[in-house]
């Protein structure tokens, strides 16, 4: 079965032609047929953070390109056999995205049906501007060619994603141009459950629990910022540019190589309470005011923020995590996710979860931040199960939940 995968929840637009066989469990393979992806971050770095006007408008922009480009990758580009567009209601799809609409027109007079079964598309979480393009263009499509649509929600991509075998995930994402050949197969790893899902992006820091595959249950939540959106507002108290995560890292490591140490120590925001919950904002309120009092920051104080805050996300996060493991008899823990690239979050896990005999799952970094890759995967199970959603009900949902579904 050969799903289209659609990704726009966020500041990365991509889309996936994936070719799987097989139901979950060791049977089960996949290969990436096409690929293509383009990250906003560097436009969204000049206003701090993603804004979702311009994340909407930037999709709109990419995503006939981007399509080209991974049909073309897949060579599935067949001529199109049309002398003029179809009767149909693409105009009223389409009505919010003129771009769009336009360049879809002249895709449609150049190219025909691929050889698809399936549109898979993140429908949640995300923001809702963004994640409209995606559902729009999905429907458009759907109609056009005549396939059904499946919804993906984007956190169960991040699941999935982090299972993927490592000798082959880490030759998926490939660079723009790159000639590297892709893995012929993929497979996912052997999973037990119960199964813990650590989630940490920019939009969420969750624990999910999972007796099964497919079904989740949320025991914690963040009650204000997310992992990810703490690493990107601290690094913006420091004058560091968007996205954070990877510049705050960066110092932390170096930091720790050269051996600089702080005289100041965070609070550990609800570390030992007796709930699965998070909070990072007053994190970043104590980072606000130790930046306010050191103005303007020397490199070392830089270096010493970078390196406490970052010890004092990892505690939380793996001190709730191995509190879950030995709470539900945990056998296989995933973490999914932006933050779940940290260098320093995943050797803290596997240590401690090593030493409680518990598998941990984690996603090659390059593949932990938003991609197509994952919402292809996905899709690929829930139209296994025929779970096809109606075009005309389905929509975005910026607060998606990730909870217990078929
Ligand atoms: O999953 P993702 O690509 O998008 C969302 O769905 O939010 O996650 C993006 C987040 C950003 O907040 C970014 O700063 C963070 O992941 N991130 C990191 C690292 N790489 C990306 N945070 C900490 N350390 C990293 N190395
Ligand atoms: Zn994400």
């Amino acid at each position: 079965m050969r799903i289209l995968g659609i990704e726009t929840s966020c500041d990365e637009t991509a889309v996936c032609l994936l070719e799987g066989e097989g139901d979950f469990g060791a049977d089960f393979s996949f290969r990436i047929l096409g690929n293509a992806l383009l990250s906003q971050a560097a436009l969204h770095a000049q206003y701090g953070g993603v804004f979702p006007n311009l994340a909407k408008r930037e999709h709109a922009k990419n995503l006939v390109p981007l399509l080209e480009s991974a049909l073309r990758e897949a060579d599935d580009l067949p001529r199109s056999d049309l002398g003029d567009l179809p009767r149909s209601n693409l105009g009223e799809l389409l009505a919010r995205e003129p771009e769009l609409l336009v360049q879809l027109q002249d895709f449609l007079l150049k190219y025909g049906k691929p050889t698809i079964d399936a549109i898979a598309v993140t429908h949640g979480p995300g923001l809702e501007p963004a994640l409209w393009v995606g559902v729009n263009f999905a429907k458009a499509l759907s109609q056009l060619w005549d396939v059904p649509i499946v919804a993906v929600n984007h956190m169960g991509g991040h699941v999935l994603m982090s299972m993927i075998r490592p000798e082959e995930a880490s030759s998926l994402q490939l660079a723009a141009g790159s000639t590297r050949p892709r893995p012929a197969s993929c497979k996912l790893q052997a999973a037990s459950f119960p199964l813990l899902a650590l989630l940490i992006s920019g939009g969420h820091t969750e624990l999910v629990l999972s007796n099964a595959f497919g079904e989740y249950r949320r025991i914690g939540e963040t009650r204000d910022d997310a992992a990810g959106e703490a690493f990107d507002k601290v690094a913006r108290l420091m004058d560091l540019p968007y996205p954070g995560g990877p510049e705050i890292s960066r110092l932390a490591a170096e930091a720790r190589i050269g051996g600089v140490t702080s005289d100041f120590r965070f609070t550990r925001p609800m570390m030992n309470d007796d709930t699965y919950d998070f909070s990072f904002s007053g994190l970043k309120t104590a980072v606000r005011n130790l930046v306010e009092q050191h103005k303007p920051l020397s490199d070392e104080m830089k270096l010493k923020i970078a390196r406490e805050f970052e010890d004092t996300v990892a505690d939380v996060l793996v001190a709730k995590t191995m509190r879950a493991v030995e709470e539900y008899g945990v056998q296989t823990v995933v973490v999914g996710g932006g933050v779940s690239a940290n260098e320093h979050i995943r050797s803290e896990l596997s240590s401690k979860l090593q030493a409680a005999s518990c598998q941990l799952l984690l996603p090659p970094p390059e593949l932990a931040t938003d991609n197509a890759i994952m919402i292809a995967l996905a899709g690929y199970f829930h139209a296994l199960k025929k779970e096809f959603a109606d075009p005309a009900e389905l929509r975005a949902i910026g607060n998606l939940r990730l909870e217990t579904s078929a």
